[in-house]
């Protein structure tokens, strides 16, 4: 019942953008020359002019002001509330920092607070900062808690894809006239090195609310149970349709996605080759997995442009009823005519779909840790043990708010609390510098 509670916020909430004629076609996006299957998403979600984020009105929903919590009598009560928030809004859905404003960026500011060293400037960047709820709310919770001179030296960069959420996020903090001197929105893909300049060695704090689930992820598809695996291209066929075409692993990036996740993508040459070989033969079982290559290539330059960072992610840990192939599939959820549709292939997203990826938490740990330079290999015999770079730890959504926030604040009157109850199927991973960095 919760993760349908959680599922009907984010369904209720798939664009309502199909209306128009988008004329965006899998086929424009895969063009003359085969493409890998994380740069079609890239564009089904990206394009600067098709993709489902770069729509002025559509996929961030923005509350025109905060839940009262404790004037609902109920589940049944904040369900009619947030159905008639749904018909009220042209919008594709609140993410929880909306849905439970100030209260959510409250509890991660406070952790900040209690986690930072004061005595520097304080520094924060949040990637994918959506309408800039959880930067306003930050800043407020700053001006209103933090001892004074935190705030006014504080500096708050959000690093946003969409030039339209990006000016969005400009109009939400210029409500409060001496924040805007302490904010700065830089309109480019955060994952992109060139962008973030010289590498800046001092301390700062790096928050990603639901931007993980909605990186490109690569496909790699194996025949049986036996064979390697291969890398998912697409392409057009003679009729125009887009189809995917196997190739040997050959990209660095999967490659280095595949290295770290290790035995997780079963390695056919370990284990009982001889009899998985008969299996196989008798019953080919064609096998499909999801890579997070997107969330790597983040790492990858966060922990190159920002090596001090503490990070902050909240994502779902699991999605319901998806109905596409594949370990880690994706969620792709369209609407039409006030109707929400999911799809059962990728190829289906057009600009008018959100992919939404579940988080394997204990990966992304592998991958933080593999990016901060961690290697759980010790490559010289008789060496000493690598040291890990990062301490991190995975929370349930639930229990950081309960350690860091006010969770009475989101309850209703029969003490039913949606922030706690129905978010079951989101986690939030914190990840900060070890001092063993020499
Ligand atoms: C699902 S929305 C979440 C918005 C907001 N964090 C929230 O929780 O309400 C994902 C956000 O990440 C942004 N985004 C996705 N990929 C990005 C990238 N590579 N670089 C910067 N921003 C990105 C999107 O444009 C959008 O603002």
């Amino acid at each position: 019942m919760v993760l349908m509670v959680l599922r009907a916020a984010v369904v209720l909430s798939s664009s309502k953008l199909c209306g128009k004629a988008l004329r965006f076609y899998s086929t424009d996006i895969v063009g003359a020359n085969p493409i890998l299957v994380r740069n079609f998403i890239h564009s089904a979600l990206y394009h600067p002019e098709h993709g489902y984020f770069s729509k002025r009105s559509g996929p961030v929903g923005v509350l025109d002001s905060s839940i009262r919590f404790n004037q609902l009598e109920g589940r049944s009560a904040y369900m009619k509330y947030l159905d008639k928030l749904y018909k009220m809004h042209d919008i594709s859905w609140f993410t929880p920092v909306e849905l439970f404003k100030p209260w959510y960026a409250y509890a991660i500011a406070e952790a900040i607070l209690r986690t930072a060293n004061l005595s520097v400037p304080l520094k924060i960047y949040e990637i994918g900062g959506g309408s800039g709820t959880c930067a306003k709310c930050i800043l407020d919770y700053m001006m209103l808690n933090a001892p004074p001179k935190v705030y006014s030296s504080m500096k708050y960069t959000c690093v946003e894809i969409s030039p339209s959420l990006a000016q969005k996020q400009r109009e939400t903090i210029g409500e409060v006239q001496t924040h805007l001197s302490k904010f700065n929105v830089e309109c480019h893909d955060a994952t992109d090195r060139s962008r973030w300049g010289k590498k800046e060695t001092q301390p700062c704090w790096v928050i990603m609310l639901e931007v993980l689930d909605n990186l490109p992820h690569d496909l790699v598809y194996a025949p049986n149970q036996v064979s390697s695996w291969m890398e998912v291209w697409l392409q057009k066929d003679n009729d125009s349709q887009v189809s995917e075409v196997y190739k040997p692993i050959q990209d660095s990036l999967i490659s280095r996605c595949m290295e770290i996740i290790g035995t997780d993508i079963d390695d056919p040459s370990r284990g009982r080759k001889f009899i998985s070989n008969i299996v196989s033969r008798i019953f080919p079982k064609p096998r499909r997995a999801w890579l997070p290559t997107g969330c790597l290539k983040l790492l990858e330059t966060l922990h190159s442009a920002l090596p001090n960072m503490s990070l902050i992610a909240s994502d779902f840990s699991y999605l319901p009823d998806v109905t596409v192939g594949g370990d880690r599939a994706p969620l792709v959820s369209s609407k039409k005519d006030g109707k929400t549709m999911d799809h059962s292939s990728y190829l289906d997203a057009k600009g008018d779909a959100d992919i939404f990826f579940p988080t394997d938490f204990w990966l992304l740990e592998r991958i933080d840790h593999a990016c901060s330079g961690f290697s759980n290999q010790i490559k010289k015999p008789g060496a000493f043990k690598p040291l890990k770079k990062r301490r991190t730890i995975t929370l349930d959504s639930a229990a950081f708010m309960e350690e860091f926030g006010l969770p009475m604040k989101t309850r209703t009157k029969d003490g039913y609390n949606p922030l706690l109850d129905d978010f079951r199927n989101t986690k939030f991973y914190l990840s900060v510098p070890t001092h063993n960095t020499k």
